[in-house]
């Protein structure tokens, strides 16, 4: 049997755009999302985040649900559209008011918020001025920080700044699959390089505001190892591992920017000088801003041959015939990469306090005729990265807290409804939530802080 330690922190994770709708009420102004899923051909099936799981309006059945299964934890993002519609202007008072309430009704229902200020909402406001690639989105940014923390910082302590910053660049500027759409490498190294920046520019902004801060930010990590051991594939893997995390966790962590990397995107032809052209003087030390914790999301690990090396797309396609070991995104089931992971963060980096801020898995299963959903392979998904969590602690690593992406079906961005990554069952035609087995099973882990 596996224990997990008294003080780690379970919990469940979303996404303002992918739950809330409600995309143009209360002042709310246009995100990039909101622009981008209305261009043809963009979103699986034509789907928008328009009214999602219409959580904006049903907060109160979604939290109450949380509490039932005995949630003790939720990471829910703002949408900057709601708090500053256009980026820069006037403070909508209505925006912030669904946030108060919204953590007033987790604290009831004693859920601890966890709050992430960006995941990739840009206000098309900003957008239209450059975007990212524009610096001043960094002072921008630290603004919609300022009034946020202000707003919440008395009642919520764990705050996040960016939600993984790699899909935001890559995804958004490179392979254009993610909004804004474009396919600029030189753009998206930019980008990559501002949201650093706002990062570490925010950290001290938010501490201001609040007492006994917690902050952090938020990676994503796609492990890799060499296809076979020919000196090809192991260059064509490191270069992936650069490009994938080390370009992240290296400069969060005050190392700068990977020098070989720097010299490959100069190869790429991304730049002519030797240090990259956005890098100003101060900027590293600002993304190295010391923070509480580092957040990691893992979903898969990838094996990386020679002509792969920023080859992020899956050989076996989205949908509902996954072969075994796959979810249906298409990913490979690889519990151990987490651990080996977490044990390399520790090591090359001296992390201190490592969270698994999302994990999960989508599976389709939908409600059987007594109206159950037997969601056992997610279950199984979870049970064997709960495992692999519980191994590197075990190795010494310290890893404080586990949240399971998602507490509902939800819209996975240019997969539209097509992917259900929830605990809880929406049918989105309707609404209605249903908790799936995996809700109950995971509210026993919690109560029992142990697996098997
Ligand atoms: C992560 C995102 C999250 C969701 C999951 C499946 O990269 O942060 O919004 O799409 O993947």
């Amino acid at each position: 049997m596996i224990r997990f330690p008294e003080e780690f922190v379970f919990g469940v994770a979303a996404s303002a755009y992918q739950i809330e709708g409600a995309w143009n009420e209360d002042g709310k102004g246009e995100s990039i999302w909101d622009r981008f899923v209305r261009e043809p051909g963009r979103i699986l099936n034509g789907d928008t985040g328009d009214v999602a799981c219409d959580h904006y309006h049903r907060y109160p059945e979604d939290v109450a649900v949380m509490a039932d299964a005995g949630i003790p934890a939720y990471s829910l993002t703002t949408a900057w559209t709601r708090i500053i519609p256009d980026g820069t202007g006037a403070v909508e008072p209505r925006g912030i008011a669904f946030y108060d309430r919204l953590v007033d009704e987790l604290l009831a229902h004693g859920i601890t918020p966890y709050v992430t200020l960006y995941h990739w909402d840009l206000p098309q406001g900003l957008q239209d001025r450059g975007g990212w690639a524009n610096r001043e989105t960094v002072a921008a940014f630290v603004r919609y920080a300022d009034v946020m923390s202000d707003a919440l910082g008395d009642r919520v302590k764990h705050w996040k700044t960016f939600n993984e910053p790699w899909v935001a660049a890559f995804a958004g500027h490179y392979f254009g699959d993610f909004a804004p759409g474009h396919t600029d490498f030189a753009e998206a190294l930019t980008v990559a390089h501002h949201l650093l920046l706002a990062h570490g520019r925010s950290v001290p902004t938010i501490r201001s505001n609040v007492a006994e801060s917690d902050i952090g930010i938020i990676l994503d990590c796609r492990p890799s190892a060499p296809a076979t051991a020919a000196p090809a594939d192991i260059a064509a893997n490191r270069y992936f591992d650069g490009f994938r995390n080390r370009w992240f966790f290296d400069p969060v962590f005050g190392k700068g920017y990977p020098r070989d990397m720097v010299d490959a995107y100069r190869e790429r032809g991304a730049y002519e000088t030797d240090e990259p052209p956005f890098v100003r003087p101060g900027d590293l030390e600002a993304i190295a801003t010391p923070c509480d914790f580092i957040g990691v999301n893992y979903y898969t690990a990838l094996s990386i041959g020679a002509g792969h090396e920023e080859d992020e797309k899956p050989e076996i396609k989205p949908g509902p015939n996954a072969p075994d070991g796959h979810t249906e995104m298409g990913w490979e089931i690889v519990p151990t990469a987490l651990t080996s992971f977490l044990k390399r963060i520790h090591d090359d980096y001296g992390a201190t306090d490592i969270r698994i801020t999302e994990n999960g898995a989508s599976f389709s299963d939908g409600p059987t005729t007594e109206g159950r959903i037997r969601d056992r392979r997610r279950i199984e998904y979870l049970w064997a990265h709960l495992e692999a969590v519980a191994d590197a602690i075990d190795a010494g690593v310290p890893v404080t807290g586990y949240f399971v992406w998602s507490i509902l079906d939800n819209f996975e961005w240019d997969l539209g409804y097509s992917q259900r990554f929830g605990l809880v069952w929406v049918d989105h035609a309707t609404g209605q939530r249903l908790p799936k087995d995996s809700l109950s099973w995971y509210g026993g882990v919690i109560a029992s802080r142990s697996l098997g």
